[in-house]
C-alpha cells in the first residue's frame, strides 16, 4: 500500500488482542503543583478568593483536579524546591518563614502557608499519593533522611517527635520521593556534575531507606541531549535508585509540527530506556568498570523505572511575574497532548510514574482569576485519555496510514521565540518525513471485556476512513460508546474565562462498527464490548 499517496484518506488499524504491553495504573496520571507563579499561591490555594474554603483551598479548582483523578501529586517543585528547606514547609503556619524568594522564573516571593501537611491533605482529598521533591540542590543527604524520619517514623526520635509537637502522632506515610530537580542546569541554585550528584544521591538514598525501606526514590535524569549524564548517574545508583526521572516540553506554532511532538517524545523514551538496559548490565558480573569503580557488583532487585515527572506543551509563554509561564492552550495543543499521553502509555512497562506539568495556572490545564476558573482545551484531552485508558493493559496495535512532513525541536523546546520558530534551518530542529496521520492507542479493561481505542487524526484538511482489524478479540455487542473532543471554532480555538466551553467532550452511543470516519484534526475515543 502506498502510504505516501497524496490525499490518501484511509487507514488500517490492526489491534492485537493477545499481545499485551504495559499495565495501566494511576501513577501514569500524576499532577504537579509547584510553589511557582500562581500555581499553588493564587491557584489551588487562594485564601482571598470568594471560591476558597476556610482552609484557603479553592473549591472549584479542587473539583476540576478531582475530575482528573490523579494517581499522585508532585510538590513543591520543580525549580522551586531549591529555594525551600523542608523545615520551612512544616509546623504551625505562623512559625514558618512567611515566604521565600523564588530567585528564578521572574523572582517572586512564595508564601509557605501551603506546605507539606497541606499538600498531603490535598492528596488525601484527591485520593492521590504525595510525591515529594527533596531539595538536593541546597540541602544535605542528612536533611533528606531527617525529612523521611519526620514524615514516616514511628520511633521516639527527634524528627518524629518534631512531627508530634506539630500535632500529628500518626506518620504521614509518604512513599514517593524525588531527589532534586533538573540539578544538571544552572537555572536554579545548587547545580552539580553528574558524579557529584550521584554521590549525593547514594548517601541520601542509603540514609532515607534506612529510616523507611518501603519508600521509592527517583533521581534526576536528563535523557537524549546528554545520555552521559544518565549513564554516570545510573552506573553509580543502580541497586539504590528506583527511578530515573526525565523532563521534556514540546510544541511548535504550526499544526503539522505540533503533531510531531509525540515523535520527539518517543525518541526521548528510547534513549532513557537504553540507559536503563545498560544499567541492568552492571550487576551481571561481566561489567569490568563495576568491579573496579563500585568495589563489587550491586545487588539489584528490580530494573529501575522511569519517572517522567515533568512533561507538557510549552512553547509560547515566558518566565516573569506575576503571570509566570501561563500558557493559553488551543484545540491543536489538546490533540498534541493526547498524542504525548499515547507515548507514555505505550511505554507503560518502563514508566513507574508520569505527571503533566503543571496543574494550575503555570503551564496548566486549569486557569483561574480571583473568582473564575476555566478548564483549558488540554484539560479535556487529558481527561479523555485518563478516563479511557484506566486500569487494564495496553495492547499492541499497528496503523497503516498516510504520512506527512513536519519538524520539531530536538529536545525541550520550552520557550520558543515565535520569530525564530519560522526559521526552518535552525540546527535545533529535527525534520521528519513520515509522521503518521493516525495515532492510535488500544487497551483492554482490567476485566478483559472492553476494548478502548483513542485515536488522534492528524490531517488538518481531510477526514480519514479507518478500517479496524481486531486479532484475538471479537466484538460482543451492538453498540459502542464514542467520545470526542468537540470544538466551536478552528484548530486554534481556546477556552477562556468568558467562553469556557468552546472545546469540550461530547459522548454518544452508536452502532458498533469496525469501519468509521475520523474528522480532520480530531481526537476520538471508542469503547466497545469484546
Ligand atoms: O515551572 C516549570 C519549570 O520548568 C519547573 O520549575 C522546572 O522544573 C522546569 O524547568
Amino acid at each position: 500500500m502506498d502510504s505516501h499517496m497524496k490525499n490518501r484518506h484511509h487507514a488500517e488499524l490492526v489491534v492485537m488482542g493477545n499481545q499485551r504491553r504495559g499495565t495501566l495504573g494511576d501513577r501514569l496520571y500524576g499532577q504537579f503543583i509547584e510553589l511557582t507563579g500562581r500555581c499553588v499561591n493564587g491557584g489551588i490555594f487562594d485564601p482571598g478568593s470568594p471560591r476558597a474554603r476556610p482552609d484557603g483551598v479553592r473549591a472549584d479548582v479542587l473539583e476540576a483536579l478531582k475530575e482528573q483523578r490523579p494517581g499522585f501529586v508532585r510538590y513543591p517543585g520543580g525549580c522551586a524546591t531549591a529555594y525551600f528547606k523542608w523545615q520551612d514547609l512544616v509546623g504551625p503556619v505562623a512559625e514558618r518563614p512567611r515566604a521565600r524568594l523564588f530567585r528564578g522564573h521572574g523572582g517572586q516571593a512564595q508564601s509557605t502557608a501551603f506546605g507539606i501537611p497541606e499538600a498531603w491533605s490535598l492528596c488525601r482529598e484527591l485520593g492521590a499519593e504525595l510525591y515529594l521533591c527533596v531539595n538536593a540542590n541546597t540541602q544535605s543527604p542528612e536533611d533528606a533522611a531527617n525529612l523521611v524520619e519526620y514524615l514516616n517514623s514511628t520511633q521516639p526520635t527527634p524528627y518524629a517527635d518534631l512531627r508530634r509537637t506539630h500535632g500529628r502522632e500518626e506518620p504521614y506515610g509518604v512513599k514517593l520521593f524525588g531527589l532534586g530537580n533538573e540539578i544538571y542546569g544552572d537555572w536554579q541554585p545548587g547545580q552539580k556534575t553528574a558524579a557529584q550528584y550521584a554521590d549525593w544521591c547514594a548517601e541520601a538514598i542509603r540514609q532515607m531507606k534506612a529510616v523507611d525501606p518501603s519508600i521509592r526514590i527517583s533521581v534526576n535524569g536528563l535523557g537524549r541531549p546528554d545520555p552521559e549524564w544518565d549513564r554516570t548517574v545510573m552506573f553509580r545508583l543502580v541497586g539504590l535508585a528506583d527511578m530515573l526521572s526525565m523532563h521534556n516540553y514540546f510544541g511548535r506554532p504550526c499544526f503539522e509540527d505540533l503533531m510531531a511532538a509525540s515523535r520527539v517524545c518517543e525518541k526521548h523514551f528510547r534513549s532513557a530506556e537504553q540507559i536503563l538496559d545498560e544499567a541492568m548490565d552492571i550487576p551481571l558480573g561481566t561489567h569490568s568498570r563495576a568491579h573496579r569503580e563500585l568495589g563489587g557488583l550491586p545487588a539489584v532487585q528490580r530494573r529501575p523505572g522511569l519517572a517522567f515527572d515533568e512533561w507538557n506543551l510549552w512553547y509560547r509563554s515566558r518566565h516573569g511575574a506575576p503571570r509566570d509561564v501561563e500558557e493559553v492552550y488551543h484545540y491543536a495543543d489538546a490533540l498534541a497532548l493526547a498524542s504525548l499521553m499515547h507515548v507514555i502509555l505505550r511505554h507503560a512497562d518502563s514508566v513507574d510514574l508520569a505527571n503533566v506539568s503543571l496543574a494550575v495556572n503555570t503551564l496548566a490545564p486549569i486557569m483561574t482569576d480571583g473568582e473564575r476558573m476555566v478548564r483549558q482545551t488540554t484539560w479535556y484531552a487529558h481527561k479523555l485519555i485518563r478516563d479511557t485508558h484506566d486500569r487494564g493493559r495496553v495492547l499492541e496495535s499497528l496503523a497503516d496510514a498516510p504520512v506527512f512532513k513536519a519538524k520539531h525541536e530536538r529536545f525541550f523546546c520550552g520557550i520558543v521565540d515565535v520569530e525564530k520558530a519560522k526559521d526552518e534551518t535552525l540546527p535545533t530542529l529535527e525534520h521528519f518525513d513520515d509522521i503518521p496521520a493516525l495515532d492510535a492507542l488500544a487497551s483492554v479493561s482490567a476485566d478483559g471485556r472492553t476494548l478502548r481505542l483513542s485515536l488522534v487524526q492528524k490531517l488538518p484538511d481531510r477526514p480519514l476512513d479507518v478500517a479496524l482489524d481486531l486479532h484475538g478479540l471479537a466484538p460482543a455487542g451492538d453498540t459502542m460508546t464514542v467520545r470526542r473532543l468537540a470544538r466551536d471554532g478552528d484548530l486554534w480555538v481556546e477556552n477562556t474565562l468568558d467562553q469556557p466551553n468552546r472545546v469540550r467532550i461530547e459522548t454518544t452511543t452508536e452502532p458498533l462498527t469496525t469501519r468509521f470516519t475520523l474528522p480532520p484534526a480530531s481526537l476520538t475515543v471508542l469503547e466497545m464490548p469484546v
